[in-house]
């Protein structure tokens, strides 16, 4: 099985302090290198997987356009910490900081799942949360999206968490 990473292993809750969005998304270029590719990808392909970074092909002050993955995984917009995810007929875009103190997450091929290094909480392909992992207590949160062409729109300034709006985050994905 693979070596989850261990680094912050150890440290308290009692000591954690909310990452300023500039930390979180220098943090978040800096681990790129760990986070989620491809999801779905065998081991093989994972170990030579190369994270794609990607850009709005269109925006305006709020809302973000990006193409919709061609198959399922994920591609991050770092410069945004957004993460757009396709998986089994769905599109979502997911914030890259984890629901519990903003931590950038991680991508672990094997199991298929998102995990923050910070306190191992781990959240499926969907954003679920995996009940009793590290200690978060909600899914991952979701941008309001919508479908525009092979594009899907995301509005920046509506973030939804699944234990603020569990109908609206349930509901915050395109079909492709
Ligand atoms: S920061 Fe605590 S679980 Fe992610």
């Amino acid at each position: 099985m693979e070596k989850r990473s261990t680094e912050r292993e150890g440290t308290s809750c009692n000591g954690c302090a909310l990452v300023p969005r500039r930390d979180f998304l220098r943090d978040a270029g800096l681990m790129a290198v760990g986070i989620l590719v491809t999801l779905g990808a065998s081991p093989a392909r994972a170990a030579a997987a190369t994270i794609e970074l990607v850009s709005p092909v269109s925006e305006n002050r709020e809302e973000k356009s990006y193409a919709i993955p061609a198959q399922d995984g994920t591609q991050i917009d770092k410069d945004n910490g957004t993460m757009i995810t396709r998986w089994q007929g769905k599109a979502y875009v997911f914030s890259l900081a984890c629901p519990h103190q903003n931590t950038a997450l991680r991508w672990h091929d094997k199991e298929t799942e998102f995990e923050c290094p910070k306190h191992h909480s781990r959240f499926d392909p969907e954003g679920n949360y995996v009940k009793d992992s590290g200690r978060a207590t909600r899914g991952l949160d979701r941008f309001v999206v919508r479908k525009d062409g092979n594009n899907v729109v995301a509005n920046l300034d509506k973030l939804l968490q699944e234990d603020d709006d569990e109908a609206a985050w349930k509901a915050a994905f395109v079909t492709v």
